[in-house]
This record gives structure tokens, sequence and C-alpha cells, in this order.
């Protein structure tokens, strides 16, 4: 069994997750790999006896030492791409190199997102906290990217067979579920992506009946992502990447074409929108 050095998730050599549901040569994309839940769901793939090449993104891949780790302990083909979901031009070129590598891809997965920068962006405990600009990050990162992931990497979505389109989305956006208020620029950009989601699984349902395209809540996860905003998260609701990993991988390989353009949670429960 092969793990990461710095790493809660294991990829396990010819033991990884079994992705059931998707014919064994499957080609699967993460982007958002770097760290996280997209690393650790990339570990999983890695090792799931399915997937014959794997695919994994982020901005700077070379940046990333659990990629580059990633990449030589494999036991299947891993290739880095370099792509900042926010800017198109990059989007298109990463997606042009990955068409000379690859006619198909049958596994989508977005894990890319962002609560806080450093840099004076954060989740907002008040109105009086709402700063336009953060507002137009997050939306771009949340609303906007799906859809350029989709416009450029959906001509390699298989036509008539199954492919899933997963995004990971957050509780938070559901619009149904807002009880408690706060984090506007989160919440706000979250919807969007959920109505992103929503709007592109009807028009990819017209590529493969039995393409699937879901918005996906990870649950809570201990991550860079939640760690400032974690403490009061009981451990038991607190979920290692890896965890959080085999969740999420659980909850793909049981989708149906019924559940095109659905909101799932970890366990597979809906979330309203
Ligand atoms: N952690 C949680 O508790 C939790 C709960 C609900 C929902 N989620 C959602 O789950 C997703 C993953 O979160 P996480 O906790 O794994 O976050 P994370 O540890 O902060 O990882 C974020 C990932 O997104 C990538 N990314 C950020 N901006 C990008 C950009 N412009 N272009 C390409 N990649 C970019 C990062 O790569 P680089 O910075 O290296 O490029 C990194 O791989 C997010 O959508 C988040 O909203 C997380």
């Amino acid at each position: 069994m092969l793990s990461l050095s710095n790493h809660s998730g294991t990829m396990t050599d010819g033991d990884g997750f079994d992705l059931t549901s998707f014919p064994n040569g499957a080609r699967a994309l993460v982007v958002g790999a770097s760290r996280g839940i997209g690393l650790a769901v990339a570990l999983d793939l890695a090792g799931s006896p399915q997937v014959e090449r794997l695919f994994v993104a982020s901005r700077k891949p070379e940046a990333s030492s659990a990629m580059a780790e990633l990449v030589d302990a494999a036991a299947i083909p891993v290739e880095t791409l370099a792509i900042d979901v926010v800017d198109e031009a990059s989007v298109v070129a990463a997606a042009r190199s990955l068409a000379l590598r690859t006619q198909r891809l049958d596994l989508i997965i977005n894990c890319a997102g962002m609560l806080h920068d450093g840099a004076g962006l954060a989740p907002e405990r008040k109105l009086a906290h709402v700063v336009p600009s953060n507002l137009d990050k997050l939306f771009r990162i949340h609303g906007t990217a799906p859809l350029l992931l989709a416009k450029h990497f959906g001509a390699l979505l298989p036509r008539r067979e199954r492919f899933v389109f997963a995004s990971l989305s957050a509780r938070v956006g559901s619009i149904g579920d807002n009880r408690l208020g706060g984090w506007y620029g989160y919440r706000v950009s979250k919807a969007a992506h959920n109505m992103a989601i929503k709007t592109l699984s009807v028009e990819l349902a017209r590529r493969s009946r039995a393409g699937v395209c879901v918005a996906l809540h990870p649950g809570t996860v201990d991550t860079d992502l939640s760690r400032p905003f974690s403490e009061r998260v009981p451990t038991d609701k607190l979920f290692t990447p890896a965890r959080a990993s085999r969740q999420l991988l659980s909850v793909i390989d049981s989708l149906e074409s019924r559940d095109n353009g659905g909101f799932f949670a970890w366990d597979g429960s809906r979330i309203p929108w």
C-alpha cells in the first residue's frame, strides 16, 4: 500500500476505490487536486481498479509536492495540468493539451473552491463586512468556473455512455436550508454554482442520457479551506479528506441518470436547492 508523506489519505496499489459503475479503462480528471479534498479524491482514483488514466489539475502543479508524489507513486499514468479555473484562456489551453492525450473523459470532478484567501477575503459575519470585489472573486470561482470547465472539457465526455460531471458545492449554498445567515459571498456564489450545475445538467443530458451532472456537498472536511472555522465542529462531524473522498466517490458511484441535475450530500441524501 502506498501513501503520500504529509497527507492523511492513502493511495492503495490495486486496492483503491472500486468504482463499479464505471467500465474498466475509465479516464478521469480532478480539478483542484493539489491539496484538500481534490488531492484525496485523486489518490483514491489513482488506486481504483477501473481507472486506467488520471489527469490532475491545479493552478501550479509544479508547486504541489503532493501531486508530484502522486505522479511518481501511482501504478497508472497520472498526468498534471495547469488550470486556473477563473481564467478562460487557461482552461482552453489545458483542454487543448488534454485532447491531444485522450479522446474521452468518463469522470470530471471539480474540487476547486475558496472560502478565504488570506488577503482580505473571509466569510462575512454581517452585511457590513460585504466587499463587492470579494463577491466577484467567489462568484467567478464557484459560479463561472464549472461552466468554463464544461464548456471546454465537455467535448471529451462520451456520447451515449455513462459519464459523471460532479462539482463540489456546499450545504450553505442551499437557499432552502439557510437558517443561520452570514457568509454572504460564499453562500451567494455556491447558490450560483448550484444553478450553473442544474442548467448544465439539462444540456449535458442531450449529449448522453446516461450522463450525470451533479453538485455535491462533502460535509465539513479538515482542509486549509475549513480549518480557520472548524474549531467548534465535533470531531465525529469533521471528516478527514480521505474519508470525505471515499464518501463522495460512493455517492458518485451510486448515481443514476435520474439523479442528473441533483444536489447531494456526502451520505447520498438530497439537499434542497
Ligand atoms: N472543506 C470543507 O469543509 C468543505 C465544506 C463544504 C464544501 N467544500 C468545498 O469543497 C471544495 C474543495 O475544498 P477543500 O476544502 O478541499 O479546499 P482546499 O483544501 O482549500 O483546496 C482548494 C483546491 O482548489 C484549488 N483552487 C483554488 N482556486 C483555484 C483556481 N482559481 N483554479 C484552479 N484551482 C483552484 C486549489 O489549488 P491551488 O490553490 O493549488 O491552485 C486546491 O487544490 C471547495 O469547492 C469547497 O467550497 C469544502
